[in-house]
């Protein structure tokens, strides 16, 4: 069995991190996010097939360096395709009923589950789906049992027909590939899902319970830390040959972090070799790797790319900063995004 991770996109809303590394790479308490969704694939998925391009070659290395007991391949859309058309160009690769899943959704999905149910109820397509409580925001479903009648672009809450929404992890059958047009950027939700609906074919919801974060953001990049490191029961997540001389508390450190004395971290992500210096304070921020931060500097919502280097006594709040030259090609708005949030 095959499952399609889509890997391909920008992650414009998580710049400056995605300047400099894939969004798919970013790492949840210091293990790239890509590794989650393989990891919580079902035995049954023997073959993984990366849909990705921008910044392939490490998202490449990384399966290269690191074993997940499953068949890699690496299928690079020159272009941007979107999730259909990307799952279109992984055609040659699909044996039988396969996955379509984004590679920036943390959630406690049971995948195996999920295919029993698909097949017990002779599914043609199967998406998960989440309750929210702002429909209005999304897409939802109209759900009849487990059958979708259609999707509903931000309905007014009173006109909602549920609050469930498309959870970004499908699976189907391999006829749905005959209606995907090759060589376009085609979106599974907005073309292939609707015009599957229109068929009357058996098109179904499965609903996740437990706990769902599309990490697509950066408040969502921090949430998903809280989550998980609550799960583990440790007030901090820390990295190797750390530091630490101040006061850290809901963070997590990559390797080689310090923190100088009379220092005040709360609930940040300080990526590798991160250096704050003596009595700053932080709090809610992401630092990207090899930055510096200088003493006596409060710093918070603020996300900081890689290498940068902040002066002493600097006082800064919900900012971004990245002061060095903006890769080439990287687009200023979001291109090809699947689900629009
Ligand atoms: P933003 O630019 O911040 O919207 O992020 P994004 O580019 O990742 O887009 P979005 O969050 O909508 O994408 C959801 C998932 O689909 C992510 O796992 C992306 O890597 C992936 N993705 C988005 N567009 C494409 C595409 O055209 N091709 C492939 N292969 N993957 C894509």
């Amino acid at each position: 069995m095959e499952a399609i991770i889509l890997a391909g996109g920008f992650g414009t809303r998580l710049k400056p991190l995605t300047y400099t590394r894939a969004k798919s790479l970013l790492p949840i308490m210091n293990r790239p996010m890509i590794s989650y969704i393989v990891n919580q694939l079902p035995d049954e998925v023997n073959r993984v097939i990366l849909a990705v391009n921008y910044r392939k070659k490490e998202i490449e290395e990384f399966f290269e360096g690191n074993d997940f007991g499953k068949e890699i391949i690496v299928n690079e859309e020159k272009t941007p395709l979107g999730t259909g058309g990307a799952a279109k160009f992984a055609e040659k690769h699909i044996t039988g009923s396969f996955f379509v899943l984004n590679s920036d959704i943390i959630s406690s999905l049971d995948m195996k589950k999920m295919v029993d149910f698909h097949y017990k109820n002779n599914g043609f397509i199967t998406i998960s789906l989440w309750p929210v409580k702002n429909v209005s925001e999304f897409g939802v479903v109209d759900i009849e049992g487990d059958r979708i009648k259609k999707f509903v672009e931000k309905p007014r809450p009173e006109e909602a027909p549920s609050n469930l929404i498309n959870a970004g992890a499908y699976f189907m059958e391999p006829e749905v590939m005959d209606r995907i047009e090759s060589g376009r950027l085609v979106s599974m939700e907005k073309e292939i899902f609707p015009k599957v609906i229109g068929e009357g074919k058996s098109f179904l919801g499965y609903r996740v319970s437990g706990y769902w974060i599309d990490v697509g953001r950066i408040k969502s990049y921090l949430r998903v830390h809280r989550i998980l490191m609550e799960k583990t029961g440790k007030e901090n997540f820390v990295g190797e040959n750390c530091k630490i001389q101040g006061k850290v508390s809901g963070s997590c450190l990559g390797d080689g972090v310090f923190v100088g004395e009379g220092t005040e971290v709360r609930d940040s992500i300080l990526y590798d070799r991160v250096h704050v210096s003596e009595m700053a304070k932080m709090k809610n921020c992401v630092i990207g790797e090899d930055c510096e931060i200088g003493r006596d500097s409060d710093l918070e919502n603020v996300v900081i790319g890689d290498n940068e280097v902040i002066e002493d006594g600097s006082m800064i709040r919900d900012k971004k900063i990245w002061t060095q030259k903006i890769p080439e090609g990287y687009p200023e708005e979001q291109v090809g995004n699947v689900l629009k949030r």
